[in-house]
């Protein structure tokens, strides 16, 4: 486990369903659900274009995008019909009637300047 990260409360158990909810802490948006009983936690930014998932239909433990329907596998992040790419996820647990995500701090946002540098450099940056 990574020295920051903590175990961040998404909510009571039974307030929680397969349908998602947004969860922001540590610098994160995740998208939180319970799918088959088992709580999930994955990024909430569809790789196409980062929209929100949240507010996606959502099906057999799979939510749709709401912008342009590309679905994912909440359980795995696993982007449909794309095998490869996937949405990060996160470990859950459950204490006592309480889900909780573990979660590390984001790493902060690059300004314009440190972005080109790092395009400049070759590395390879999360510009979303
Ligand atoms: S932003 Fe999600 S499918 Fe386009």
């Amino acid at each position: 486990m990574s020295d920051d990260a903590i175990w961040v409360d998404a909510g009571s158990s039974s307030d929680l369903s397969e349908r998602p909810r947004a969860l922001r802490a540590q610098g994160r948006d995740v998208l939180v659900a319970v799918v088959d009983g088992e709580p999930t936690a994955v990024d909430n930014a569809c790789l196409h274009r980062g929209a929100s998932l949240e507010g996606g239909v959502c099906r057999d433990g799979v939510v749709t995008c709401p912008s342009h329907w590309w679905r994912y596998d909440l359980r795995t992040g696993a982007l449909l019909g794309h095998p490869g790419s996937a949405l990060a996820t996160y470990p859950c647990r459950v204490a006592g009637d309480r889900v909780e995500v573990l979660l590390t701090q984001a790493p902060p946002a690059l300004g314009m300047r440190e972005m080109l540098l790092a395009h400049a450099r070759g590395e390879t940056v999360d510009d979303a």
